[in-house]
């Protein structure tokens, strides 16, 4: 039986929105910001982050998947949805739910700043910063959490947990 115990109220999680918001607004203020959500984790954190900033901003979506097992990245990652509009000359934030061996976000990095983008930045409201393989850092990070696999606001595991409107940690007894 799968077991959920509380990592993150929906409380907690509004107030570093707000956080995250005002120094965003602060740091990208006279900048054109496109906030591009990564498919599916991070709609939710994108939908409450994007009302927190005071600044004109835009919103793409962008999907990848990695190849391996469903609750660990492997090295090859694929686009499952790309975008329309260019980026060049543009600001990119990067929203990511969870950064954890980082292949994802350092692949991102590249695809973005090849495409012409004059910054690339992530956002991401968790970082399990003790599990990164890839040698980048969050530039904006909502919590940092060291281990197990979280659901909820978004996360997933195997699709199903999207809905809480917390994080929890999955626990599989056996
Ligand atoms: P990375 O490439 O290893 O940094 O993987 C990041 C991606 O793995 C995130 O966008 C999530 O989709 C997924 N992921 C990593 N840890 C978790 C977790 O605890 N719960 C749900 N998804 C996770
Ligand atoms: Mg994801």
């Amino acid at each position: 039986m799968a077991e959920l115990e509380p990592v993150l109220t929906e409380a907690q999680i509004a107030k570093r929105v707000r956080e995250l918001g005002a120094q965003l607004t602060q740091d990208y203020a006279g900048r054109h910001l496109m906030l591009i959500g990564i498919l599916n984790g991070a709609f939710v954190f994108l939908a409450d982050l994007m009302r927190a900033i005071e600044l004109p901003l835009e919103i793409e979506f962008f999907g990848v998947a990695s190849y391996g097992a469903s609750d660990t990245s492997s090295g090859t990652i694929r686009i499952t949805k790309d975008m329309e509009r260019p980026v060049e000359g543009i600001d990119v934030l990067l929203v990511e739910d969870i950064v954890d061996t980082g292949r994802t976000i350092a692949y991102l990095k590249e695809v973005f700043l090849s495409r012409g983008a004059r910054s690339v930045k992530t956002c991401a409201l968790i970082d399990k910063e003790e599990r990164r393989v890839a040698p980048i850092d969050v530039d904006y990070r909502g919590f940092r959490v060291q281990e197990g696999f979280l659901v909820g606001y978004g996360l997933d595991y195997a699709q199903q947990h999207r809905r809480y409107t917390g994080v929890f940690q999955l626990k599989t007894g056996d």
